[in-house]
């Protein structure tokens, strides 16, 4: 039986949607029943339920607010992983853990390789950089899989944000010179449903296919909704964050290729599905 955290974001939601689909057996804990600011809620469901496989989508995601709320941030990703990386040991399950980008400083132009040096730039990274280092120390069965820029239906994303903005906007500010890949929750699921069957562990970058800025994630974006809004590209310099982010977010797939995974579509199509799947929610 597999086991999902954070069935409420954006990853899990899909996730359990894509297993219900392949008739797999699933459980979903709430936040009450798996919690993972403390060593308690984050391991006993775990240790009584005994699952074969955890799927850990569950995290501190709020990459700005994480500065202020560095505690927080650290536990939930290091320590609340780390518990529950040591729960999987007990019960013997294998443990797939969702990582980011952001653990990677950004330089340089070209994709980073699984092994490459890791020099996160904020708060965030460095906790989900945590997390890795706990996984890989304490349980031999894991695969970690660093995603990024992830859209999902349940959550707020940037699509959400480009969309919303639309309505009182025809013309936006947006960064062109932090490079990456968007992700669809959808997308992402079929391959983690694919990685839970097998024992292929490992490292692995998964991201829809093909690299963009956010401004030119947001020109796709109106162009494929049909709204008239003028995106103007500008330097990280000039939108100024909480956090730093990276400038180069491209990911290597390499070792999906060499372990026989199938790679995530190209990004643009990712997006053409999404807004159906908006459109088709928004009417009922
Ligand atoms: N979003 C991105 O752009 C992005 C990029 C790269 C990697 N990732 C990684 O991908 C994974 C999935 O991301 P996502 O976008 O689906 O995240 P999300 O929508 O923010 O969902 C995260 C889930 O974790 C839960 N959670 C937060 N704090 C918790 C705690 N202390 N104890 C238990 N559950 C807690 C949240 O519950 P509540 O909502 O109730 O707080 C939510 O259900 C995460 O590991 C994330 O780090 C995301």
């Amino acid at each position: 039986m597999i086991l999902i955290t954070g069935i409420l974001g954006q990853l899990g939601f899909d996730l359990a949607k894509e297993l219900k689909k392949r008739g797999k057996e699933f459980i979903a804990p709430s936040l009450e029943e798996l919690e993972l600011t403390t060593e308690a809620g984050a391991k006993n469901f775990i240790l009584e339920k005994k699952p074969d496989t955890v799927i850990h989508c569950a995290a501190y995601t709020a990459v700005d607010k994480a500065e202020s709320e560095q505690e927080l941030a650290l536990t939930v990703n290091g320590f609340g992983t780390r518990w529950v990386a040591e729960a999987c040991r007990e019960v013997d399950a294998k443990m797939i853990y969702i990582s980011t980008d952001y653990v990677f400083g950004g330089d340089g132009h070209t994709p980073y390789e699984i092994n490459d040096e890791k020099k996160p730039v904020n708060v965030y990274g460095r906790s989900k950089l945590l997390g890795e280092d706990a996984v890989t120390a304490i349980l031999e069965k894991h695969f970690i899989v660093r995603t990024s820029w992830v859209f999902g239906i349940n959550g707020n994303n940037f699509i959400k944000t480009m969309l919303r903005l639309a309505e009182t906007r025809n013309k936006l500010n947006v960064v062109n010179d932090q490079i990456g890949s968007p992700t669809y929750t959808v997308d992402l699921a079929k391959l983690l449903a694919d990685m839970a069957a097998t024992e292929k562990y490992g490292t692995y970058h998964a991201s829809n296919e093909g690299f963009c800025s956010w401004a030119e994630f947001a020109r796709e974006i109106f162009k494929q909704a049909g709204l008239e809004v003028e995106v103007d590209g500008i330097p990280t310099l000039e939108y100024p964050t909480p956090a730093r982010r990276p400038f180069n977010s491209r990911l290597s797939k390499k070792s999906l290729d060499e372990a026989g995974f199938n790679r995530l579509p190209e990004w643009q199509d990712a997006v053409k599905r999404y807004l159906v799947e908006l459109n088709t929610a928004k009417a009922h």
